[in-house]
């Protein structure tokens, strides 16, 4: 694996990316060049097959200017039309998002919500649909970035189409990483990002639909920029972005597809983000972290630890002394709860994570942090 002339990003994204991704965006390409075009379709085709699906079984993959977000505010403002009602799950920071962009869009939205350390229950979102009639999609994150929680779509979505609702996954932080399938997830609406774990850099997301689901929402888009069928549209009748597509990340992001197939696919990926997040968690424990989240809560891609309660800690110190070192960390994102994150996903191997831990030990040291901090607690009830 290429070294990083750089930095290293220990975060959700942007990522540290590899020279070569890097290095495809060398190349001017006009818009509607040929070249450029048939790259679309590839990048397009592939994505499918990332999320287990394809053209021919009825689904469509979508690129959409702009960062995540946008995909998100897309597909809530494309798909939900304004008098429908969405039942959004929220147990972090990216639930409260989705719930934030409905409400812009006054959308009559419900909310269920679990504490930031517990997954979402698919019971209580299947007696949630059974009590109101009214509620017609259902949205939810996957990996919540927040925490690195994972929670558990395969059994929500079954329950969803059982109901005949509609299944929107915001998929940021997973796509890429964590194997799944649109079919067998009952997927109408996947959201990713070109920056998460298919190691591409920032400029645009993606929305991979149900053929069926995408058509429905020709129409109801809110917006002309986010208008998700017409964006749709437009890249089926000419191949074409409806307005100024971000060229040399898609010339990157084919690289890094290129990359992902050669580490073998989504699972090779999941098999080396795991080693790197086993290597991360053995290390941080025995220097005395306590995790956020119980480990069978527990992703792959990101992690989050308390704080430590020594007075001599001071996150932005610490995260200051590894930044010199070239070593970016994510600080916490969770409502109460002093915390600090630490992804270890993008062009990173367990050596990284290693290099990591050994500078957060000096740097702890030099903060004069006792090491190990706390002996680790074992209630995840009571964090
Ligand atoms: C789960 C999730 N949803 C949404 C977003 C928002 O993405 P962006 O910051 O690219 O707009 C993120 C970003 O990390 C995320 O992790």
């Amino acid at each position: 694996m290429a070294r990083q002339p750089y930095k290293r990003l220990f975060t959700p994204g942007p990522l540290t990316t590899s020279r070569t991704v890097k290095e495809a965006m060398l190349v001017d390409l006009g818009s509607r060049e040929d070249e450029f075009i048939a790259v679309v379709r590839d990048v397009r085709q592939r994505l499918l097959k990332v999320g287990g699906v394809s053209q021919t079984q009825g689904y469509e993959a979508v690129l959409l200017q702009g960062s995540g977000t946008f995909g998100i505010e897309a597909v809530l403002s494309s798909a939900i039309p304004p008098h429908d009602k969405p039942l959004i799950l929220v147990n972090g920071a990216y639930g409260e998002r989705m719930l934030a962009i409905a409400a812009r869009h006054g959308l009559a939205a419900d909310a269920l919500r679990w504490p930031e350390n517990q997954i979402t229950d698919p019971a209580a979102v299947q007696r949630r649909i059974e009590e109101d009639p009214a509620i017609t999609h259902v949205a939810v994150v996957h990996s919540e970035t927040s925490t690195g929680l994972l929670n558990p779509i395969e059994e929500i979505g079954s329950r969803v189409k059982a109901a005949r609702r509609s299944f929107i996954v915001d998929a940021m932080s997973s796509f890429g990483a964590v194997p799944l399938s649109l079919e067998s997830s009952h997927i109408d609406f996947l959201i990713s990002s070109a920056n998460k774990c298919l190691e591409g850099v920032p400029g645009f997301c993606f929305v991979l639909a149900r053929k069926e689901s995408l058509q429905a929402c020709q129409g109801n888009a809110r917006t002309l920029s986010l208008d998700l069928f017409e964006q749709w549209r437009g890249l089926e009748a000419n191949g074409q972005f409806r307005f100024t597509p971000p060229t040399h990340a898609i010339l990157a992001f084919a690289q890094a597809l290129r990359e992902l197939d050669a580490e073998g696919g989504v699972a090779g990926r999941a098999k080396r983000y795991r080693a790197n997040h086993a290597a991360l968690m053995a290390g941080m424990t025995s220097l005395g972290f306590r995790p956020f989240l119980p480990p069978e809560h527990q992703g792959w891609v990101i992690s989050a630890f308390h704080d430590p309660g020594d007075p001599a800690f001071q996150f932005e110190e610490f995260y200051q002394r590894l930044a010199r070192r070239g070593l970016i960390i994510y600080p916490g994102k969770l409502g109460q709860i002093p915390c600090f994150r630490i992804g270890n996903i993008g062009r990173l191997t367990a050596n990284d994570i290693h290099e990591l831990l050994d500078a957060v030990a000096a740097v702890l040291q030099a903060m004069n942090v006792a090491v190990p901090v706390a002996p680790p607690r074992l209630d995840p009830a009571n964090p």
